[in-house]
């Protein structure tokens, strides 16, 4: 499992969590990404039409990778797969998620926190997952005190991560990539300013890491 979701980490050093609201939008914003360099985008699962914007890119933008955030049920995992979604992300795992995910053999971001929920889904086989929420939960200087302690486990921090701390991030060796929701701020999706999100992307995407 962990080669799958290895090159969704390797893809660029920034997954885009965006929120669509506008269906509609959906295509536009994965294109205007991936031309900027960041083909992976996390949709997450909050607005009614998510995964309709989900199978839109899906189907309509090859050069993207799209996936599921905010998978917080077995139903949600398997209705983002069904739109295909090339990845899952949660902001945390549940038995439940472990289970359900695992038998669908899709590439999958579970979330932690705390060594322990690190420790759990390490035990469980999931040796990338998001650090979530990272700013608020210790920022870059837990993921370092993690790395001696839990040196196998690569992680993609997500939560209060802009242009000015990703590298404060990108530069751990257990960092694989962030994520975050700078790159497609929801004020440019709402004016359809697809060449300024490019731009963004263009800059995320020479992050060093
Ligand atoms: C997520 O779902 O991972 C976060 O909401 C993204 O966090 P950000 O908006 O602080 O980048």
């Amino acid at each position: 499992m962990s080669e799958k979701i290895d090159r969704i980490i390797a893809a660029a050093p920034v997954i885009p969590v965006v929120t669509i609201r506008v269906v509609e939008d959906a295509v536009p914003l994965a294109r205007a990404l991936a031309a900027g360099g960041l083909p992976a985008v996390e949709v997450t699962l909050r607005t009614p039409g998510s995964l309709a914007a989900l199978e839109a890119i899906a189907r309509n933008v090859p050069e993207a990778i799209a996936g599921a955030g905010t998978v917080l049920s077995k139903g949600q995992a398997k209705a983002a797969a069904e739109a295909g979604a090339a990845f899952l992300v949660s902001p945390g795992a549940t038995e439940a998620l472990i289970l359900g995910i695992r038998e669908m053999g899709i590439p999958w971001l579970p979330g932690a926190a705390t060594a322990s929920e690190v420790m759990r889904l390490r035990e469980a086989g999931f040796y990338r997952q998001k650090f979530f929420p990272a700013e608020q939960a210790g920022g870059a200087a837990m993921l370092k005190g993690w790395g001696a302690p839990l040196p196998d486990v690569v992680f993609c921090p997500t939560g209060g991560i802009s242009a000015a701390n990703a590298k404060d991030y990108l530069s751990l060796p257990n960092v694989g990539c962030v994520g975050g929701s700078w790159v497609a701020p929801s004020k440019m999706i709402a004016e359809k300013d697809w060449a300024g999100i490019t731009a963004l992307a263009q800059a995320a995407a020479a992050l060093p890491r």
